[in-house]
């Protein structure tokens, strides 16, 4: 055997068995560009060597054979493959056999004397499905399978919510058959995978995996939950022809209902066709759906006829490729950078490759969990994608290359940049009592400020525009900063003096004297500014500004415990934890005092909201405890009978008999048995004191509020919020809500089923709100319903 024979054995080999992957598992072992540069080293050889050509060769066949799940379906007529161009000079010489095949009169080299029409469409990226119409009627759906026998999806292909089971108007072929691609939006894609990740189920490398495992599930339930797409390219059989080209065959197809291509343009000569590839070309990333290239067709059905076809390719269409958004290179090593936050992030450098025309050298990975999710190891083969303006992403690894000498990637001990400790950030959750720490996915370094990394960010970030907007101050000044010692945390940059500034690379007298200006100018920022410019983990500028809003004061929301923070919109325990945590800290808090000293004073610091004042009740605090089995109900009634937090803890097990069942009273006296539950309730009950909230019978601050000193009765039901839930956004504009009505009552809001409130509400002549109207008023307030 020589090397030639031995290395077609090899290809074929190698192809068959990406095949496999690609069509009956759906799940492609290597990137298309790959495959693609394989299946034509194969096609070269077996033009060189003609006699080593098999029927079985991969060059010999189209896609693969059927899954055995579903039962099989024969084309009538085949569904084929096309030929593809990679470069101009491939689409000149189609355009040449055109011309040729045609037996016009050649003009030049390229055939440009004639000028051949061409329908020009995108080549989706999807499955190639085809759709059986009898007397206008959807009878069966089948995939393209090896060209001449399919699966029967007939199902499935009901559910893709844009084919229509009933063709629109009239005038069809008894028998239709209509072919073209289902496949999965972008968007679609990114939310599909985003849910299989919440699900815990299996992610899709592209939307074209995602559409063909969509579509070939066996239960149809799962195709239905997908979004996914179809559109028409062309025919397979029909009982009639329907119009002379191609594009009168599609626009009939469109009048009937089916789906076309919105893109579908005719051109007048080759270089309109190449003009049409570049303009795709360039909205190739704006497009809702992702495309592999573009496909020309000759127009004329009788042209098409005349050309007929090559092996299993029609001679009268080809499809001109983009540059693959997948490549295949080599993990040269992982290395870890350190953010703003500190956060340790894994970061692939790779042997640099081209993709769509970039070359890629480094992509990154997100998290220790992303790493262990691809299973990546250095030396790996892995397939990059560079979709669109997105940063390339590492999205496979090919297992069967692994070199033996490939190492596994560990996260270091040490920061990179500061040789601090690095530790695992924990999740805590809090259910029924208890609080839970699991281990998170981040890696954080320990060190800060004292890290050279997360000061610079950490800088970069203090005088962004929308946190301090100190103008002037850009990265690579912020670096020397910090690399001279000018500069070790966000408060030296007030004691930064003309001369260290007009030393700085990049900066001469005027641009020193306008720093300087811009950082005075920086020294009275809102609060809700300064508390985003000190740059908390997970406290972006919303955060920041509910934060200042609802506390009103920079000691207050330093002071916060976690669980006073939890009574902010949007704050659930991990962030309130990480802005308490930050807080605690001495190195911040240091920072924060010198910040103050050096003349920063914050403007809108005010009163606590009152809206968050009243936004909490006893019963409410007691409530959020999550002691096992006692919810607002079980605490409004503890919080009846026995009026404070101090008796409810004191309580003994008949005591709380008389408020609760025996379960939530057991559960009450165990809760509180345990001493630092019972701190820790005592501790946020003062602090919510302290901050001035309210309740029982302490209704100072209930004044100034817009519904103060007034008597509402919820009755009916409400439709769009509980009762509880209507009762609670009342009593935060400060109104009562009573349980009767009276002439004192000031409004009832009347749901269906309202009785005898309603009647009496009506004989005194007292404001009614039905639930529309109710919520409209709640808007008119600023409260959202
Ligand atoms: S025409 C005989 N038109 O590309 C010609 N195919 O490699 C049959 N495809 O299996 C195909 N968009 O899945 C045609 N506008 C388009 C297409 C298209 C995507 C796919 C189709 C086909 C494969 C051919």
């Amino acid at each position: 055997m020589n090397a030639d024979e031995a290395r077609i054995l090899k290809l074929r080999a190698e192809l068959r068995d990406y095949n496999h992957y690609y069509h009956v598992l759906d799940a492609p072992k290597v990137p298309d560009a790959e495959y693609d540069r394989l299946f034509r080293e194969l096609r070269n050889l077996e033009e060189l060597h003609p006699e080593l050509v098999t029927s079985d060769s991969p060059t010999q066949r189209v896609g693969s054979a059927a899954l055995f799940a579903f039962s099989q379906v024969r084309h009538a007529v085949p569904m084929l493959s096309l030929g593809n161009a990679f470069e101009e000079s491939e689409l000149f010489e189609f355009n040449r056999r055109v011309i040729e095949g045609l037996d016009l009169p050649a003009g030049d080299l390229f055939g440009g004397g004639q000028s051949i029409e061409y329908t020009c469409e995108p080549k989706l990226d999807g499955l190639a499905v085809s759709l059986l119409y009898r007397d206008g009627l959807l009878v069966q759906g089948a995939t393209r399978g090896d060209g001449t026998t399919g699966e029967d999806i007939s199902v499935n292909v009901r559910t893709v919510r844009n084919i229509p089971l009933k063709l629109n108007g009239s005038g069809w072929p008894a028998v239709l058959e209509v072919r073209g691609e289902v496949f999965m939006s972008k968007a679609g894609f990114e939310r599909l995978n985003a849910t299989q990740m919440e699900v815990g189920g299996k992610t899709f490398a592209n939307p074209r995996n995602a559409a063909a495992g969509s579509l070939r599930q066996l239960d149809s339930k799962i195709t239905a939950s997908r979004p996914l797409e179809f559109c028409c390219y062309g025919l397979g059989q029909v009982s009639a022809n329907i119009a002379d080209t191609h594009i009168g065959n599609l626009e009939q197809l469109k009048a009937w209902g089916l789906p076309i291509s919105r893109e579908l343009k005719l051109a007048n000569g080759i270089d309109q066709c190449l003009e049409y590839y570049r303009d795709i070309g360039v909205r190739r990333n704006d497009l809702a759906y992702e495309i592999d290239g573009v496909v020309f067709k000759v127009n004329s059905l009788a042209y098409q006829r005349e050309l007929g076809f090559r092996a299993r390719e029609p001679r009268w269409a080809i499809a001109h490729k983009f540059p693959a958004m997948e490549e295949l290179t080599e993990l040269l090593d992982v290395e870890f950078q350190v953010g703003r936050t500190g956060a340790v992030t894994p970061v692939a450098r790779l042997k640099p490759v081209k993709v769509a025309g970039v070359t890629v050298a480094n992509a990154t990975l997100h998290n220790m969990d992303e790493v262990a999710r691809l299973g990546l190891m250095i030396g790996d083969t892995v397939i990059i994608r560079r979709a669109g303006d997105v940063i390339p992403q590492v999205m496979q690894v090919v297992l069967e290359r692994r070199p033996d000498n490939a190492r596994p990637v560990h996260i270091p001990e040490q920061c990179p940049v500061c040789g601090s400790q690095v530790e695992r950030t924990q999740l805590v959750k809090r259910s029924k009592g208890k609080e839970t720490v699991s281990e998170g996915a981040v890696y954080r370094c320990v060190g800060r400020l004292a890290c050279a990394a997360q000061l610079k960010q950490a800088i970069i970030h203090f005088v962004s525009r929308r946190a301090m907007d100190i103008e002037g101050l850009g990265e690579k000044s912020v670096e020397q900063l910090v690399d001279e010692g000018l500069v070790s945390s966000p408060a030296d940059l007030y004691t930064l003096g003309f001369e260290q500034i007009v030393d700085l690379e990049g900066f001469a007298e005027l641009s020193s004297k306008n720093l300087l200006e811009a950082i005075e100018d920086s020294k009275r920022p809102t609060l809700a500014r300064f508390i985003y410019a000190l740059g908390i983990p997970d406290v972006g500028e919303e955060t920041a500004k509910v934060l200042a809003r609802s506390l009103g004061g920079l000691e207050r929301i330093m002071a916060a415990l976690p669980q006073v923070l939890t009574y902010l919109p949007d704050i659930g325990l991990e962030v309130a934890s990480e802005i308490h945590a930050f807080f605690e800290d001495e190195h911040n808090r240091t920072v924060i005092a010198q910040l103050l000293e050096r003349g920063l004073q914050l403007q809108d610091q005010g009163e606590l909201h009152p809206e968050f004042a009243a936004s909490t009740s006893l019963a409410g605090m007691i409530a959020k405890l999550d002691i096992p089995s006692v919810g607002p109900t079980g605490a409004e009634k503890l919080v009846a009978r026995l009026e404070t937090l101090d008796k409810i803890i004191a309580a003994d097990g008949i005591d709380l008999r008389q408020a609760l069942t025996i379960k939530q009273a057991t559960a009450v006296r165990e809760f509180f048995s345990v001493a630092e539950n019972a701190e820790r309730a005592r501790a946020v009950e003062a602090q919510l004191r302290e901050f001035g909230m309210h309740w029982g019978s302490e209704k100072k601050l209930v004044e100034g509020l817009p519904l103060a000193g007034q008597t509402w009765v919820l009755t009916g039901s409400l439709e769009r919020m509980s009762r509880d839930v209507a009762k609670d956004k009342l009593e935060s504009l400060g109104a009562k809500v009573a349980g009767s009505v009276s002439a004192k009552t000031h409004c009832v809001v009347a749901g269906p089923g309202a009785g005898s409130k309603l009647t009496k509400a009506n004989e005194l002549g007292l404001e009614v709100l039905d639930e529309d109207a109710f919520i409209a008023f709640l808007n008119k307030q600023g409260i959202e319903a």
